[in-house]
Formats: C-alpha cells, sequence, structure tokens
C-alpha cells in the first residue's frame, strides 16, 4: 500500500502534486510519503503482536534523518553497519538500547564509539573481531553485549551480489564452526553473550529460507543452553522482498506467522532488521527529460537523474517502474531512459514500453526509497538530488540539493602546487 496516486492525471505523493514539488525544488529529487512509511512501519511491527519482539530498521537503506526520526517516534530501534549510521541514528533520536551493530569490518574507532553510546548488542562477524571488541571493552571498563552473526547456510534466490548467508559469502561465522567461538566468548571477561543473529540476504521473496534459517538458530540455542550460555535474543535480519515490477513477495502478516509458528513455545526477543520493506515502495524519483534521441534500432530519452543518484539499475540490473507525473494516454514505445554520466552502465530503465516522453516532461521512478540515496554518489562531479518528505498537504526538504561548494569540501590545494 502506497500513497503515490493519480488524481485527474497528475501523478500525488499524498496530497501534494508531484509537479508542484518539482517547480519548487528543482529536479532531479528524491519524494518520500510519510503516510506509506508509517504505515509499513506499522503493519510490519503489529505483525508480530504478541511476540517478544524489537524491530530494527536497516539504517544502510536510508539513512536520512527525517526518517529516521519518522521511525524512531514509531518506537523503531536501528540495525547499523558503522560509526556513520550509529551517529545519524543516535542524532535522529532512536534509543541506544534499541540499535544493533552489524558488518565484517568494525573499525576500533567505531567500536569505542558504540560501546560508550551503550548500543544494545554487537552481532560479532569473526573471531578475530571477538577478541578485539573484548580488549576494548577491557579498556573502556566496560562488558560488550554481543551476538554471534551465524552464516546459516541456506540458498536464497535473490540477485548474487545480495545473498549473504550461503557458506561462499564473506558474511558471519559458519554455523559448524560457531560452537568453538561461543567456547571463545564464554571465557572472555570482557564479553557477555546473548544472542544468536543472521541475515541470509535482501529482496526475498519466499519465506522458506527464513524459516529454514530460524529453525537452525535454534538448533544452536539449545546446543548453547547445554554449553551453559543464555540466549536472550534470535535476530534474522532483514531481507523481506516488495514488488518492483511483478514480484509476489509474502505479506509482512504471512512472514510474521510463519515466523512465529516456528518459534513455538521457546522465549526469547525476536529481532528484525528490515530495510526494504519498509521504505522501498515508500519513495520515488522524480527527474525530468533533458532531450530524446534515436538510432536506427534505439529510443533513448534522456533525463538530468543518472546512476549517480541511483545506481541499482547499473549495478544489479534492477527494474524500477518508470511513470509519467503527467499521465498522457498516448501509444507507448519502447526507449531506454537514460542519464547524463558518462558511463554506457548509465539507464535506469531499459528497452521498456514508455509515454513518448518530450524534453521537459517529468518522470517518476518508482520504488526508489529503498538503496537509492544512500548509495548516491557524486560520480561525474555531480551535486546529490533533495530529498522531500511529503505529509498530507505539506512537503518539506530533508536534505537539500548539494551545490558546487560541497562536491569540493574537505579537498585542498597542496603548498607545493602554488
Ligand atoms: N540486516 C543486515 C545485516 C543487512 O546486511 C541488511 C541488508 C539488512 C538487515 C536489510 O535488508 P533488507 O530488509 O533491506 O532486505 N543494495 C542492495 C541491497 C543490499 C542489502 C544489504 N544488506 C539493493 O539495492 O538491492
Amino acid at each position: 500500500m502506497h500513497h503515490f496516486v493519480y488524481k485527474n492525471d497528475d501523478l500525488y505523493c499524498e496530497d501534494v502534486s508531484v509537479s508542484h514539488v518539482a517547480e519548487q525544488v528543482g529536479t532531479p529529487f528524491y519524494l518520500y510519503s510519510y503516510s506509506t512509511i508509517r504505515t509499513h512501519f506499522g503493519v510490519f511491527e503489529n505483525a508480530f503482536n504478541g511476540l517478544d519482539h524489537l524491530t530494527c530498521f536497516s539504517v544502510k537503506s536510508n539513512s536520512n534523518l527525517a526518517i529516521l526520526r519518522l521511525l524512531a517516534l514509531e518506537g523503531g530501534g536501528a540495525d547499523i553497519v558503522s560509526g556513520g549510521e550509529l551517529f545519524r541514528a543516535i542524532r535522529a533520536g532512536i534509543r541506544p538500547d534499541k540499535i544493533v551493530y552489524s558488518g565484517v569490518g568494525k573499525t576500533r574507532k567505531d567500536i569505542e564509539i558504540a560501546l560508550k553510546s551503550d548500543i544494545l548488542m554487537f552481532n560479532v562477524e569473526s573471531d578475530q573481531e571477538l577478541q578485539t571488541l573484548n580488549d576494548i571493552a577491557k579498556d573502556i571498563g566496560c562488558k560488550a553485549t554481543i551476538a554471534m552473526r551465524i552464516n546459516p547456510d541456506v540458498e536464497s534466490k535473490t540477485h548474487p551480489y545480495i545473498v549473504t548467508g550461503f557458506s561462499e559469502n564473506k558474511f558471519g561465522i559458519q554455523i559448524e564452526d560457531s560452537l568453538n567461538t561461543y567456547a571463545l566468548a564464554k571465557h572472555l571477561k570482557h564479553i557477555d553473550v546473548k544472542g544468536i543473529s543472521c541475515h541470509i540476504g535482501s529482496q526475498l521473496t519466499e519465506i522458506d529460507p527464513f524459516v529454514e534459517a530460524l529453525r537452525k538458530l535454534k538448533e544452536l540455542l539449545e546446543e548453547l543452553k547445554k554449553m551453559g550460555l543464555d540466549i536472550e535474543f534470535l535476530n534474522l535480519g532483514g531481507g523481506l522482498g516488495i514488488t518492483y515490477n511483478d514480484e509476489k513477495p509474502p505479506h509482512p502478516l504471512e512472514y510474521a506467522k510463519a515466523l512465529k509458528e516456528t518459534i513455538g513455545e521457546n522465549r526469547f526477543t525476536l529481532i528484525l532488521e528490515p530495510g526494504r520493506v519498509i521504505i522501498g515502495n515508500a519513495g520515488i524519483l522524480v527527474t525530468r527529460v533533458l532531450y530524446t534521441k534515436s538510432t536506427k534500432n534505439k529510443r533513448f530519452i534522456i533525463v538530468d537523474a543518472g546512476m549517480n543518484d541511483l545506481i541499482r539499475p547499473a549495478l544489479y540490473n534492477s527494474f524500477h517502474a518508470v511513470q509519467p507525473v503527467k499521465m498522457t494516454h498516448s501509444e507507448m514505445f519502447a526507449a531506454d531512459l537514460v542519464g547524463p554520466v558518462c558511463e554506457t552502465g548509465d539507464f535506469l530503465a531499459r528497452d521498456r514500453k514508455m509515454p513518448p516522453f518530450e524534453p521537459g516532461d517529468l518522470v517518476a521512478i518508482m520504488s526508489a526509497g529503498a538503496y537509492s540515496f544512500s548509495m548516491a554518489s557524486n560520480y561525474n562531479s555531480r551535486p546529490r538530488p533533495a530529498e522531500v518528505m511529503v505529509k498530507e498537504k505539506l512537503f518539506s526538504i530533508i536534505r537539500s540539493r548539494e551545490v558546487y561548494e560541497d562536491l569540493i569540501s574537505g579537498e585542498a590545494i597542496p603548498e607545493f602546487l602554488g
């Protein structure tokens, strides 16, 4: 359910017309619907009613402060993977005791800040990280609460770049090695073992891999009990997919039901780290057509947003629906929607039926709330776009469009270059 709909042939975000925002802020820009984000979070959260759980929004999917604040107000926690994400989460008002920290390459500096911030727990991904965490906690004079991130070796059918829980991936500790790591952790004085975590992949459209992973985690929990470890948290990560095109992912209610059934009578707090399912369909990218041109067998629509603004099509060949901001009702033509970046891979849609866009027309790239602005770059020295949030009739710029000065911020010409 989302709030991007046509009213009299004009695309609206809630009660604000998209073209009105374009006139006010220029293009390209990301546009998010407050009600959609809130509804998605509520639906997900309520699906787990009756079960002890904590929903930690995956900050990497969208780390804008306003979005994090909205989710903080809804009671959400955060799944972070860097000191920068911790900084954002805390600045947005997310409670540290609802923050979990994953990532295979946590630096000493980031670990130290996270320990001092008193976050809920670290999802530890290697023996060496565990030792480092223990050393730093010792220096600070505290204990680090941890879950071991397990690689449960389940196959999840998604894009190979976003599969994470298969044994060939760099993530987590192999489930068969984990007992040794837990034994090591048990004897480290500054480590407090509290959980098991995993994340098997992203944009999953089937429930089975989640259930299989949860079963494996539960089995491990029994083994750990025998070792005298008191596991209070099971973290299943994120990964629930969304509809970009014709995918039919399970509804959060179905997903929650299957997990509840698998959990049965067990007593622990389930942690979930959804990203895409909350924010993916709550945002769009709005761009303007600059030029059109045709070759012998191709038609190109050149717009002012490129792969630096939205890299998913270039990186994963991902599908994002293309919609006119002003409905035309005319015949559709196959075309490539491309950006201004000097790369052949700079496309937003390829060989796609779309209206006969003309220069000046506004185009909406749908499902661009997750891994979109957060993966944007300045490649080709292009300032990153503005981000705007709509709430009913109101809209507010939640990140200004970058200016040229931002592009060189921090750069310096050394004296020896005169
Ligand atoms: N937890 C962990 C440890 C993760 O690594 C991720 C995503 C999530 C949670 C959230 O997963 P979600 O619910 O959003 O599927 N850039 C790619 C997606 C990379 C996902 C990385 N990890 C894309 O644009 O599709």
